[in-house]
């Protein structure tokens, strides 16, 4: 975004002033409660150690009951009471969910799907992105509310929507069919250049007006996969339009508060690679399974996306469960010890404020039975405990505020590619971008490696290790880039159905995968997707080392002809015996891999571990048993170690160095922790010693 007022440095100087530590608070609604329990609220906050809440997400209907009919009375009383209670508000622009009066009277702010149906108001998000009748009623109290509030001395942050594209991520009216229009000649500036970009000449699909384009609608069969990612694209742009119009309002009238937007770990719909630029500070909804085996793994992954997308500043998670969420199948409860655990992840990860959905547990409304910090049952509960528990906790370690994460290892993820690959008519629809990312993410996560997870476009010079899981869309350009990485001295490993397509969902010719197949040494002409279920044998390297000497395969295979690359893992069933499943190449200075399976995990991690000691990766800490986290958060001559113990034992772990225990009240000094289940230790580095070598004569 072309700002020129952007300085989030000194915005973000202001916010951090301001909470005096790792902030620490949740969603607030209390217009879903009498005004009696405010006074409780705001007691119950002071015993749980609440600094900033997120205010009036859902507020539109209240504060504007009626078209220009404002009415800030309550939420000035709100404002007052947090400010007298040294309370931030992370005020909200309120445009999340449209009020009742204006789809009454503009029914055509509604969204509609591929297939033509309305989406009714009654829920939330129940808006189309691109109507000009939402973005003009939208601007206008986004205006009345940043000049109500500018100067109380409550508002710290600016919370911008809520969760763009959680819900609807994309529109097809006719109002999105023409924006889409002015998209795309903005983009390809003539229709000839959109026919070649899109491969029209397939199905009689040329076009010789930009009039004549439509979203991807419903169609008989499979829409122009080309046109598809675009749509995807304009839709991520429209929204991003949306927030970068209210954030104008809100720097002209404020410009020294920061704004900011909750993202949704895990979302499909945005590209935060993308929004980033336009924010002060990166923001994280996080609702990890607690029945899920592998959830801390899958939320550290995305702690890793947030942070990087923000040039590895420090980020805040805006939202996560006290206890169960209310909208999967099932909703476990998280056990004791569970949340704080979760949550110190976060801030090990680079989170300078912990936050919940929600502060009060809601009496009636679609999310009753999502955990609160203040459940149904009040405060005299497990859930308040541990939540005000953690306040306290938290409160201990101001030094973590504003400290940066180091790493050596990049895992390359594009949303684009996200698109393209989950897009219809493919080779397998069991290919799924998340689920690659962390067959990738997941070994280096058990080999206690910290890993940064960037775009292709980012800057790798500081990296040792690339890995590119299943990337399929990959430009020529970052193709090259990533030659060059190895070329120079880096290493890098690339797993099967990357390269494939350019940005325009075109092949890259000549064998798979293009761009990268010089680097790698190998040429693939077919791919074998694998049925659900199925798995073949693979046998390990002769040599030893940590590769399992037998595992297996499954999802897919290719009959890999090898270019120069040697074979590290072969495929040992009958028909396909010794064929390579993962190989090796020296190219320059470094040292390519491909992965032409999808081997067990024992098997992955044996290979990426490969990749780290080729590379002279190391893991955080020298000795980290299997579920133990270890992450350091680096600032101004000092260092903050967190380690985290995912798993139900206990575990003794020595430490390279003395270091001071942050969460005991005697900061006591240590070089071996023991961890019970669950447990999380957060250990300062000790000043060093000031050098008094005499200087040689
Ligand atoms: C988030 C949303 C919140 C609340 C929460 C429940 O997606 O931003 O408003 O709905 O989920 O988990």
């Amino acid at each position: 975004m072309n700002d020129t007022t952007h300085n989030p440095a000194g915005r973000m100087a202001a916010l951090r002033a301001r909470l005096g530590g790792i902030g620490f608070g949740a969603d607030y609604n209390p217009d879903q409660w009498p005004d009696a329990t405010r006074a409780e609220d705001l007691a119950l906050m002071a015993r749980a150690g609440v600094t900033v809440v997120n205010l009036a997400i859902f507020a539109w209907a209240r504060v504007e009951p009626a078209r220009d009919a404002y009415d800030f009375g309550y939420f000035d009383r709100v404002m007052d009471d947090l400010a007298a209670h040294g309370i931030t508000a992370d005020l909200a622009t309120m445009t999340a969910a449209p009020p009742p009066w204006l789809v009454t009277e503009h029914p055509e702010v509604l969204p509609v799907t591929a297939d033509g149906t309305v989406l009714s108001p009654g829920g939330r998000q129940h808006f189309c992105p691109s109507s000009p009748i939402f973005r003009d009623r939208a601007a206008r109290l986004v205006e009345a509310v940043a000049t109500h509030y500018r100067d109380h001395p409550a508002l710290g942050l600016w919370h911008v929507g809520n969760e763009y594209g959680c819900h609807v991520a994309e529109c097809f009216c006719d109002a999105s069919a023409a924006d889409f229009r002015r998209w795309l000649s903005e983009r390809y500036k003539s229709v000839d250049a959109l026919n070649e970009a899109w491969s029209t000449d397939f199905w009689s699909q040329r076009y010789t007006s930009f009039d004549q384009v439509l979203p991807p609608r419903t169609a008989p069969t499979y829409p122009n996969p080309s046109q598809q990612l675009d749509f995807k694209r304009f839709g991520n742009d429209a929204l991003l339009a949306c927030f970068a119009a209210e954030t104008a309002i809100l720097r002209r009238i404020t410009p020294d508060v920061p704004v900011t937007t909750n993202f949704l770990a895990g979302l499909k719909s945005v590209d935060m690679y993308d929004w980033a630029p336009a924010m002060d500070v990166l923001s994280l909804d996080s609702y990890p399974d607690p029945n899920w085996e592998q959830a801390h793994i899958g939320a550290a992954m995305s702690y890793d996306v947030i942070r990087c997308a923000g040039g590895g500043e420090p980020w805040l998670l805006t939202e996560q469960a006290p206890s169960a969420v209310n909208w999967r199948a099932r909703n476990a409860a998280k056990s004791p010890g569970r949340m704080r655990l979760w949550s110190w992840q976060a801030v090990a990860q680079g989170a300078d404020a912990i936050m919940y959905f929600q502060w009060r547990q809601s009496r009636g409304g679609a999310e009753k039975f999502h955990s609160g910090m203040v459940p149904h049952a009040g405060p005299e509960t497990r859930v308040f405990r541990e939540v005000a528990d953690l306040g306290a906790e938290l409160a201990r370690v101001p030094e973590l505020v504003g400290t940066r994460i180091r790493n050596r290892v990049a895992l390359l993820t594009d949303w684009h590619s996200w698109w393209a690959l989950e897009l219809d008519s493919h080779p397998s629809d069991a290919v799924r971008h998340l689920d690659r990312a962390l067959d990738h993410y997941a070994p280096l996560f058990d080999l206690g490696v910290g890993v940064d997870v960037v775009h292709p476009g980012a800057d790798l010079s500081d990296y040792r290790l690339v890995i590119v899981p299943s990337l399929y869309l990959l430009s020529a350009e970052h193709g090259d880039k990533l030659s060059r990485f190895v070329a120079d001295g880096g290493s890098l490993v690339v797993s099967f159905f990357s390269g494939i397509v350019d940005d325009c969902d075109r092949v890259h010719l000549g064998g798979y995968p293009g761009p990268l197949r010089e680097a790698l040494g190998v040429s693939v002409e077919e791919f074998w997707p694998a049925d659900a279920g199925a798995v073949f044998p693979v046998r390990g390297p002769a040599e030893p080392g940590d590769v399992p000497p037998t595992g297996t395969g499954d999802l897919w295979r290719e009959d890999v002809t090898l270019k120069g690359a040697r074979v590290e893992l072969e495929f040992a069933g009958a028909e396909w015996a010794g064929r390579p499943a993962a190989t090796v190449h020296t190219h320059g200075a470094g040292i390519a891999r491909y992965i032409a399976t999808r081997p067990d995990a024992a098997t992955m991690r044996g290979l990426i571990g490969r990749a780290c000691a080729d590379a002279g990766v190391e893991p955080v800490l020298p000795v980290l048993p299997r579920g133990v986290q270890a992450s350091i958060r680096a600032g101004d001559g000092y260092d903050v170690l967190v380690v985290l113990n995912h798993t139900d034992a206990t575990h003794e772990i020595d430490l390279p160095d003395d270091r001071r225990d942050l969460l005991t009240q005697d900061r006591a000094i240590t070089r071996r922790i023991t961890l019970a289940p669950r447990d999380v230790a957060v250990l300062g580095s000790l000043p060093t010693e000031p050098d008094t070598t005499p200087a040689p004569e």
